[in-house]
């Protein structure tokens, strides 16, 4: 992606790793629209740095376990572009989730629908509509997890609905292709969200122990992943997942690991406490 004036939608804009890619492609120059959630304060954070930058940050509310959430986020974008003298959309980075899904055992038919709702039938209809708005050099890039790749019964309804976001990016990939428009997942393992668990030394050392390299990634190691995918330097590339777990799903784990869930450790060690902002039904670590 070049740095000509363009627009790339970051959805989750006001979560961890998504403020973390909306902050580096304005560093890069482009204009973001910044998707939220319930947290519009974490994106009007995202708005200050752009106006200090002389770039556009535009907030978007939707609520992405809904189909009329998904149209509205499409129509806002619309409506953007249209406004500001027909800006081109040149990315779309499919990061908003919900994490820590229940497990095997306790899953009930509206937790599952709610998982893939937003984690998979959103990401899916938001590249199918706006894949249209976007010409050649357009490039997606969808957030997966190293939770696909290891099995871990009590995470099963998250790594399910991640697995569908795999399958989205190699099979759009060719759907896309004779457009110019390319689409991508990046794979990160746990990565400080600033979720509190993660100033824990015991949680932080047990999901540390899932990498083969040194502790959890930092949100600025999986946006820096997204922004190649989004740029030229990876023109030739589609179809295809770039692991940014530090090798958790080369097998080296906690022996304890395949016997526990990160929920169940997380509630253990230190039950969930919601982000500043958040309600206390919030979960934040993936
Ligand atoms: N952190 C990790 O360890 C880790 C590991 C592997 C993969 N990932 C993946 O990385 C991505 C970002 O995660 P993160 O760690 O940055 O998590 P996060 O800080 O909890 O951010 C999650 C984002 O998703 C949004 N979201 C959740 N439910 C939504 C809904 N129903 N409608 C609209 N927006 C919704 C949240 O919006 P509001 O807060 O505004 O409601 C928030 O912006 C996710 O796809 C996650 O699965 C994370």
């Amino acid at each position: 992606m070049t740095e000509e004036q363009s627009a790339v939608l970051v959805t989750g804009a006001s979560g961890g790793i998504g403020a973390a890619t909306a902050r580096l492609l304005l560093d890069r120059g482009h204009d973001v629209v910044a998707h939220h959630g319930r947290r519009r304060e974490a994106v009007d954070a995202l708005v200050s740095h752009a106006e200090s930058m002389g770039r556009r940050c535009w907030p978007v509310q939707a609520d992405l376990g809904e189909m009329s959430g998904v149209q509205h986020l499409v129509s806002e974008v619309d409506r953007l572009l249209v406004e500001h003298d027909s800006l081109p959309l040149k990315g779309l980075v499919n990061n908003a989730a919900k994490l820590l899904g229940p497990s095997f055992d306790a899953a009930d038919p509206d937790d599952f629908d709610l998982y893939l709702a937003i984690n998979a039938r959103a990401p899916f209809f938001l590249t199918q509509q706006l894949s249209r708005r976007m010409t050649t050099g357009g490039s997606i890039v969808n957030v997966s997890s190293a939770g696909v790749h290891f099995s871990s019964p009590g995470d099963i309804v998250y790594a399910m609905s991640k697995a569908a976001v795999e399958a989205l990016t190699r099979h759009a990939a060719e759907a896309l292709a004779p457009r110019g428009i390319r689409i991508n997942a990046v794979v990160p393992g746990f990565t400080d969200n600033g979720h509190p668990a993660f100033q824990d030394p015991a949680i932080r050392t047990y999901m540390a122990g899932f990498s083969v390299l040194d502790d959890v990634a930092a949100v600025e190691d999986v946006a820096r992943a997204i922004g190649f995918l989004l740029s030229e330097d990876s023109r030739r590339t589609t179809g295809t997942l770039l692991d940014v777990s530090g090798g958790s799903t080369l097998g080296a784990r906690p022996r304890t690991a395949g016997k526990v869930s990160l929920r169940s450790v997380v509630e253990e060690v230190a039950p969930l406490v919601p982000a500043p902002g958040a309600s206390a039904q919030d979960e934040h670590v993936g």
